[in-house]
């Protein structure tokens, strides 16, 4: 049951952001990261998959690794909560969406200008040039394919740990949340940096800041609202409150 005074919040606010995280994607399917025993870094170590120095070190590990969270991503379907976020921005204007995943789930669902902190893992990148690259000769079996201008290995366009986020989406984040007069956290465990800190930066603005997770995370005792459920089933509800105004 979704409190009356956040869907009062949610009906008065003209500029919202959503931050989401690998949460609203587990849905459809979508490994999170930290889930005890469903998590990605329960059954794999970040540091042998997800680093410049695991890419150094084995690169057809990576990138199959990669292949493997690709295909997994392209045989899921957006769920009712990505529907729901791309239902409530057609409804009005000022719902922006800024994700940590990389799966591309928004965009299928319709939303638009998705603000993607940690890349997507659908697009290629020459690990030299750090250009996008399209089409590139089948690699050997278990061996990460090579740039066709340059060489040099391709790599997934994600952030890995250790690296920097894109400027730009992380400067468009922080502006739309300088913005907002209603913050939603939803699907994320608010641990990485620096997306965990965008909540904060909105309640140290006096903006208020709801957080939908079935489990409670470090954000939780400081949200405005805490909505205890799967973002599948409080988002559809929550949208439809709103679309009935
Ligand atoms: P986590 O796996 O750390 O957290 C997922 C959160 O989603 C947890 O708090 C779960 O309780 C919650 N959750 C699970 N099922 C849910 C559901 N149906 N509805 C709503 N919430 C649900 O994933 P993130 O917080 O996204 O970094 O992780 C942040 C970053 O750490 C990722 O972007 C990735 C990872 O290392 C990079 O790729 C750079």
């Amino acid at each position: 049951m979704i409190p009356q005074d956040f869907i009062r919040s949610a009906l008065a606010a003209r500029h919202v952001v959503v931050l989401t995280g690998a949460g609203i994607s587990a849905e459809s399917g979508v490994p999170t990261f930290r889930d005890a025993q469903t998590g990605l870094w329960a059954r794999y170590d970040p540091q042998d998959l997800a680093t410049p120095e695991a890419f150094e070190r084995d690169p057809g590990l990576v990138w199959s690794w990669y292949e493997w969270r690709r295909e997994l991503i392209a045989g899921a379907r957006p769920n009712a909560a990505h529907q729901a976020l791309a239902r409530w921005q057609r409804q009005r204007d000022g719902v922006r969406i800024v994700t940590q995943n990389v799966d591309g789930l928004h965009a299928r669902a319709g939303s638009r200008e998705v603000i993607e902190l940690h890349g997507n893992i659908t697009r290629t990148l020459c690990s030299r040039e750090r250009r996008e690259v399209a089409d590139w000769a089948a690699p050997a079996a278990g061996a990460a394919p090579t740039c066709p201008a340059c060489g040099a290995y391709l790599r997934p366009d994600v952030v890995w740990f250790g690296e920097s986020l894109p400027m730009a989406a992380l400067e468009a984040a922080v502006q739309a949340v300088r913005g907002a007069d209603l913050v939603l956290s939803v699907g994320t465990s608010s641990l990485v940096q620096p997306a965990a800190s965008l909540p904060y930066e909105a309640l140290g603005n006096g903006v208020p800041v709801a957080e939908i997770n079935p489990e409670a995370t470090s954000l939780s005792e400081r949200v405005s609202f805490s909505l205890r459920g799967r973002a599948g089933e409080v988002l559809p509800e929550l949208v439809n409150y709103l679309e009935s105004g």
